[in-house]
């Protein structure tokens, strides 16, 4: 097993890791930048990343725990943010959906490298209501919809060919109808109670602010060393 990674590294990489860093200059991030709500300034880096293209400002790493105590990341889309919750859509029947419906704590982390800029948050899942995940089924592109009805997602599948056989026969049933949204697909909201902005300095002395939502409502903050 040793001897195949060594070939494998040798034969396929020829970049050497250990000298891939950049210095991060872009900006830094005060105490006295910082509003009394991460919400307000979490609005704030995702427009300004909207604003400087980054790719796929709104894609974020969500983290779950199975039943069996064991985290599992992957990538989702935020597609709201309101009543301080963010929100993204999925199939509930989903690994990660399952590892919610078991343990509804969250982590989701947006990184936007252009800018050399993280935030952490931690909270508590919990689905939408089913008015809102129709409202927002109805905004996806037609074939998007047809994709979300046929899609055990999670599952093993048998091949491509089944899963385009599926595509093309669902399309033909909603031909000149309104496709409805399946119950296993829709919107969980998250609940942020911990939230975290990194900004990359310069000497890897990058600047970390915590926000700790207290039990009075009120976010207590703090600088974490880098
Ligand atoms: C850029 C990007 C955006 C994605 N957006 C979503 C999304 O909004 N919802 C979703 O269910 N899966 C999305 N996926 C796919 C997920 O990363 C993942 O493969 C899928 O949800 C199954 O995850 P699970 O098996 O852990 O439940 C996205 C993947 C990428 C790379």
């Amino acid at each position: 097993m040793k001897e195949y990674r060594l070939r494998v590294k040798e034969k396929i990489m020829k970049a050497d890791l250990a000298t891939i860093r950049r210095e991060y200059t872009k900006g830094g991030l005060k105490r006295s930048d910082l509003p009394d709500n991460p919400l307000v300034l979490f609005a704030k880096w995702l427009q300004e990343a909207i604003d400087a293209e980054v790719n796929e400002p709104t894609a974020m790493l969500v983290g779950t725990v199975s039943p069996e105590g064991k985290p599992a990341i992957r990538t989702v889309l935020l597609k709201d943010l309101h009543d301080g919750k963010f929100i993204f859509y999925t199939n509930y029947g989903s690994r990660k959906g399952k590892h919610l419906a078991h343990n509804p704590s969250i982590s989701i982390s947006f990184v936007w490298h252009e800018l050399e800029r993280q935030i952490h948050i931690e909270g508590i899942a919990a689905k939408v209501s089913p008015q809102e995940s129709d409202e927002y089924f109805r905004k996806r592109p037609y074939k998007s919809r047809i994709g979300a009805r046929i899609s055990p997602q999670s599952e093993p599948i048998e091949s491509r060919i089944q899963l385009i056989r599926d595509f093309v026969k669902e399309t033909t049933r909603w031909i000149g109808k309104e496709i409805d949204r399946p119950e296993y697909w829709g919107g969980f909201a998250v609940m942020p109670v911990r939230v975290e902005f990194w900004q990359g300095r310069v000497n890897r002395l990058h600047d970390r602010f915590l926000y700790m939502l207290q039990s009075d409502g009120v976010w207590k903050i703090e600088r974490l060393a880098p």
